[in-house]
């Protein structure tokens, strides 16, 4: 087989799998197809968008300042989705070209974009005016299981989450193989992570999450989350998935 056939049959196999990927995604529950985390998912052309905020900028105050909501959806998360599309379209280019010498490159800022873009929805879905409170069902029943009580779970989540290295993230996640849940601790948008774990609660600690309003007082920020989380949103997650 020379080049150029190579470059057919790779073009070909991907759209093959694609193809296959998306019949599998199509074959979800509504509920599945409706998160727009799947949506955003649909095809091999498709341009990711910025998901619109599911509240208005100003609603989860005072705990998270409609400047911050506001700078942080509009700019920081819309910059993660450009950033995905645009290491989309060079590794389109490079297939196309068989140029791969910035491979390395374009790689990297696929996964850290992506992991952004991804991160972000979650975390948007996460919260929700006047949320709070304690999870209940069968999420519920799995945080006592694998963390002893609902309130061994938060002080492990808030102190993984004050103590990340740098800029990254604290998630609550599920292993479906190990049929167990995990608190961890992601740097960047993506390293850390133990391959395959699913995330259903987020909580960015970036700089630029709390900043303005919270300064260098992260811990504050991190007390804040418990006010804002949208329980029901993390249960029907982790109802979709164990
Ligand atoms: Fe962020």
């Amino acid at each position: 087989m020379n080049r150029r056939e190579f470059l057919q049959y790779a073009a070909a196999a991907a759209l093959a799998l694609s193809a296959a990927t998306n019949a599998i995604a199509q074959s979800g529950n509504a509920e599945t197809r409706q998160n727009p985390i799947d949506k955003d998912n649909g095809g091999t052309n498709m341009k990711h968008e910025l998901p619109a905020l599911p509240y208005a900028y100003n609603a989860l105050e005072p705990h998270y300042d409609e400047q911050t909501v506001r700078l942080h959806h509009d700019k920081h998360h819309a910059a993660y989705v450009a950033g995905q599309n645009k290491a989309e379209e060079m590794l389109e280019e490079a297939r196309k070209s068989g140029d791969f010498a910035l491979i390395q490159h374009w790689e990297k800022q696929l996964a850290f974009h992506g992991a952004g873009n991804y991160m972000h929805t979650l975390f948007w879905q996460n919260m929700a005016p006047n949320a709070g409170g304690v999870p209940s069902g069968a999420l519920a029943k799995q945080i006592e299981a694998d963390f002893g009580s609902f309130e061994s779970f938060k002080k492990q989540f808030s102190a993984a989450a004050v103590a990340v290295e740098g800029s990254g993230w604290v998630t609550l996640a599920w292993k479906p193989e190990w049929k167990k849940l995990y608190i961890l601790q992601v740097e960047n948008h993506q390293k850390l992570v133990i391959p395959g774990v699913l995330p259903l609660l987020v909580l960015d600690v970036w700089e630029h999450a709390y900043y303005l309003k919270y300064q260098n007082r992260r811990a504050d920020w991190v007390d804040a989350l418990w006010n804002l989380t949208n329980w029901p949103d993390v249960e029907k997650r982790f109802d979709g998935v164990k």
